[in-house]
Formats: C-alpha cells, sequence, structure tokens
C-alpha cells in the first residue's frame, strides 16, 4: 500500500489535484508521529444551532492554535449533522490515496474527487469506488466520538482509527455481542442504517424477515434540491410519505440485530438504548 502511494504521489505533484490532496511530503511524519489524540482529549467544536441538520463543520483535531500546524490536512474533520439529529464526526483523509472528501447534501453522502469513493455518513464505511473494495478495517475513515451537553455545545474525543488507514468499524457489534450473552430476552431500540437507501414499500418486510418492530423510520422523497428529508414511527405512514429510507430504529433482541449486521445491505447496527 505504501508503494502504491508513493507512486500516486509521483503522479499527482505538479498537477492541479493538489488543492484537494493531502500535503505528501509530511505522510512519513504522519505514520511515525505520536499525536495525543485519544480520550484525554475533548475538543470543542461548534454548538449544535451553529450546525444546521444536513450540514456540515470542519475543524482541526488536535487543535493547536498555531495555523500552520492546524491547516495540516491529516488534522482536518468534519462534523456532520444528519437529517436524522444524529451527528457525526470523521477524518476528511479519504482511506484510498488521501485526497480530502466533500459531503454532498441533497445526497447524503459523502464523496472524494479524486476517485469517486463514496462514503455512508452513519458509519463513515465506503460503499462505492476503491475505497469500498479495500480490505477491512481499511475501508472505514477513522472517527471521532461526539459528546453534546445540555447547553448543546459539541464536544469530540477519542479518535477511533488510524487518520489515512482505516478503522475497525465492526467493534461496535461487540456491546450488541455482550448483550447477547448477558441479556438475551431484553429488547433494545437500535439504529439499522442502510448501505443503500432501501424503497419504503420494502421496510414491512425487512422487518418482518428480521423478526423485529419499527421505533422510528428515516427516508426521504423526491430528488435533488427538492428532496424531502422524513421521519415516522409508523411502517404505513412511512410506506405512504417516503420514497426510500436510509434507516431504521428498530425494537429488537440482540440475537436478531446480529442477524441484521449480516444482511449484505447493512455494514453494522448501533445501540440507541436498552
Ligand atoms: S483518494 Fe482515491 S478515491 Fe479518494
Amino acid at each position: 500500500m505504501a508503494g502504491q502511494r508513493r507512486n500516486f504521489l509521483k503522479t499527482i505533484f505538479g498537477s492541479a489535484f493538489l488543492v484537494t490532496i493531502a500535503p505528501f511530503l509530511s505522510w512519513g511524519g504522519f505514520l511515525f508521529r505520536k499525536e495525543k489524540t485519544g480520550e484525554e482529549l475533548r475538543q470543542k467544536v461548534a454548538n449544535i444551532s451553529e450546525v444546521p441538520p444536513n450540514s456540515i463543520v470542519t475543524f482541526p483535531f488536535p487543535r493547536t492554535g498555531n495555523p500552520k500546524v492546524d491547516s495540516d490536512p491529516f488534522r482536518q474533520y468534519a462534523l456532520i449533522h444528519l437529517p436524522n439529529g444524529d451527528v457525526k464526526a470523521f477524518s476528511k483523509v479519504c482511506v484510498h490515496l488521501w485526497c480530502l472528501w466533500g459531503y454532498f447534501p441533497e445526497l447524503r453522502e459523502m464523496q472524494c474527487p479524486c476517485h469517486g469513493s463514496i462514503y455512508n455518513p452513519d458509519t463513515g464505511v465506503a460503499t462505492a469506488g476503491p475505497a469500498a473494495l479495500q480490505p477491512y478495517p481499511t475501508n472505514a475513515l477513522p472517527e471521532l466520538k461526539v459528546e453534546i451537553d445540555e447547553n448543546g455545545d459539541i464536544y469530540v474525543t477519542h479518535l477511533d482509527g488510524k487518520v489515512g488507514y482505516g478503522r475497525e468499524w465492526k467493534r461496535a457489534l461487540d456491546s450488541i455481542r455482550k448483550l447477547a450473552e448477558t441479556a438475551p430476552d431484553n429488547e433494545v431500540v437500535a439504529y439499522v442504517p442502510f448501505a443503500k437507501p432501501i424503497q419504503s414499500k420494502n421496510i414491512k418486510s425487512f422487518l418482518s424477515k428480521y423478526n423485529v418492530r419499527l421505533s422510528k423510520a428515516y427516508g426521504y422523497s423526491g430528488q435533488g434540491k427538492n428532496r424531502e428529508w422524513l421521519e415516522s414511527d409508523s411502517v404505513d405512514e412511512a410506506q405512504n410519505i417516503m420514497d426510500a429510507a436510509y434507516g431504521l430504529d428498530v425494537v429488537a433482541k440482540p440475537r436478531d440485530l446480529l442477524k441484521i449486521a449480516d444482511d449484505s445491505n447493512v455494514f453494522v447496527v448501533y445501540v440507541r438504548r436498552g
């Protein structure tokens, strides 16, 4: 992989692509430098009122106050306030060859300008393009844990993964496996993000296939700038008002959630509450 990246650097140096490319001259330094990017760092990014739904803000992490250091692309992250209210923070560096991705709100996805990798904003996992063909765990963007306090101030902490390399995103299932052992009969509410949105008429069959109930469906109707982001806690209503669903909150036993996580259109499942 390192050789592949070196060859890519030779190709792109001197080209107009440099605007979107991370500063590769520092890549060796990146690989070996030691930053305090663990749980001990907790950095304020913005107030939730400053980040409207389906928008992003970019920020350096860890922020030093030195503009030169803080502009290092390997420190660039994006906080995404998703249409369903979830707030995520991912590294901006594509795990293919380190270009910086952009967010496309009408499509609710991140796209890399260099070779077209597409990332799912619920998970940071690549769903198309060369990054999606890379083996686990090198097919996902590193992620910062997001905390929002009672005033709506958003903090990031605890970097999960290695910038430019990937993240072990399947570890999100560990808590469900533990629940399956310790409290197998207790139902929990969990978020099921789809790699590709499903048609709203298929929500009912998805739920019955895995023997789970709907808590809330998240989807959309329309296209482009006319796309409307919708949610509903009723299967019938979701079917009526949505063209497609990109995610579902379901009520389920842990073992059924693990079966859902094996679905080819579902990368991972997140427990919201037990
Ligand atoms: S750098 Fe190649 S797809 Fe992002």
